[in-house]
């Protein structure tokens, strides 16, 4: 593998990344390819004509998601898609599935802090049993290196910020929990066995293709489909708790940059991913209404004198969260390619299109 941490000055180290894909074809499974995330790696991975098998129980995720990658990337390309419907805690399914691959990007897992506080024994046996289960079946196959998805959750009620890797706090929840554990596993695992592993602790990723629905779906999904839907919209607390919003391309390019990386330094270490800035949810509240009112102007009325209802802060959230992100910087040569701004922009887009059935209700018929 290329040291893409220190490409030509005129060219990014991520473009160095694809174009080395586009000439040379890999072969990578994906866990939870049908999810948020993972469906977009696919995407990716398949535009730079690469071999890639996905293994997703549809837990969570969802058969259209593969279906709009397909429209993407045209039926010529999905040909070189094996999917395995299949679930991280069953071995079987997990040595079916790594046979023959170069990377492993691991993202199949529960989200979501409430749906942990919920049923924590079965966040426990997905995110920690399925994670073991597939870094055996990695170790077995000869993986040449597991990328996976741990979380800014692993910080827990560590005060500082910045967040640097190096110092996390106490898990609030059992969700955190299991990414701790997730880290800890693949330092023993790189140790006792040789593997190489990366984490990478996500910040908040939002974009394209992630669940608006059900109880436990993120802000900016939930709220886009809220006002797009004039259904209800809810902020939880005062609305200065404040996140580092990563669009979902910056999570695609850290994985190829983490997966394709040559520094011995890089490898076996854990990466904070996010865009390195700090917006409160009143800010992304006014962002995203903006945003709507200008790209849907039936909506603007409605939008203007659209109030949200302020509900208790959740359990288990932390107030503030903020990446330092130099560490991926300097070692992966990882740099954020789409802003907060740029993103949620793409993102209204997104959902703009794919909800207009909802949205053609019109704000008056949907409204409590
Ligand atoms: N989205 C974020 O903001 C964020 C932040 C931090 C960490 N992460 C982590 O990134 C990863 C991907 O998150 P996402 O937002 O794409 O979530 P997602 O729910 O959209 O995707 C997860 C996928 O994993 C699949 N899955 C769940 N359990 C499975 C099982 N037992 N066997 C096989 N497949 C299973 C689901 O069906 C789904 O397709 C997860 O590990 C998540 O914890 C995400």
């Amino acid at each position: 593998m290329a040291d893409y941490g220190n490409g030509d000055a005129a060219q990014s180290p991520y473009q160095l990344a694809r174009e080395h894909l586009e000439g040379r074809p890999y072969r990578w499974l994906i866990s939870g390819v049908a999810g948020f995330i993972g469906s977009h790696l696919l995407e990716t991975l398949r535009q730079l004509n690469q071999q890639v098998t996905g293994l997703d129980n549809f837990m969570t995720g969802h058969r259209h998601n593969l279906d709009q990658v397909r429209g993407v990337v045209g039926p010529a390309a999905w040909r070189h898609f094996d999917f395995i419907e299949g679930d991280i805690r069953d071995a079987d399914a997990c040595r079916r599935a790594s046979k023959g691959a170069d990377f492993l990007l691991h993202h199949a897992a529960l989200g979501a802090v409430p749906r942990s506080l919920s049923d924590p024994v079965l966040s426990n046996d997905v995110n920690v049993g399925g994670f073991l289960r597939i870094l055996t079946a990695a170790r077995d196959a000869g993986v040449r290196r597991v990328i996976y998805a741990s979380s800014s959750a692993v910080y827990g009620d560590h005060p500082a910020l910045p967040k640097l890797e190096a110092r996390i706090g106490a898990p609030l929840s059992p969700y955190a929990v299991t990414k701790c554990v997730n880290e800890l596993y693949a330092q023993v695992y790189a140790r006792c066995y040789g593997m190489e592993t990366m984490g990478l602790r996500y910040f908040n990723v939002f974009g394209p293709r992630q669940d608006p629905d059900g109880a436990y779906a993120a802000v900016i999904a939930r709220w886009l489909a809220a006002m797009l839907r004039a259904e209800p919209l809810t902020i939880n607390g005062d609305g200065e708790s404040s996140r580092d919003f990563c669009y979902v391309g910056n999570a695609v390019q850290a994985n190829l940059l983490a997966a394709l990386c040559g520094r011995p330094a890089a490898i076996n270490q854990l990466y904070n991913i996010a865009a390195g800035a700090s917006t409160s949810l009143n800010a992304l509240y006014d962002m995203l209404r903006a945003l709507l009112a200008e790209r849907e102007p039936r909506l603007a009325g409605y939008l203007a004198a659209l109030s949200p209802h302020h509900a208790d802060f959740r359990d288990g959230d932390v107030r503030h969260s903020q990446a330092d992100i130099a560490k991926a910087v300097s070692l992966l040569g990882y740099a954020p390619t789409r802003d907060v701004a740029r993103g949620l922009k793409l993102s209204a887009r997104w959902y703009a299109e794919h909800l207009a059935p909802l949205s053609l209700r019109g704000p008056t018929a949907a409204r409590p």
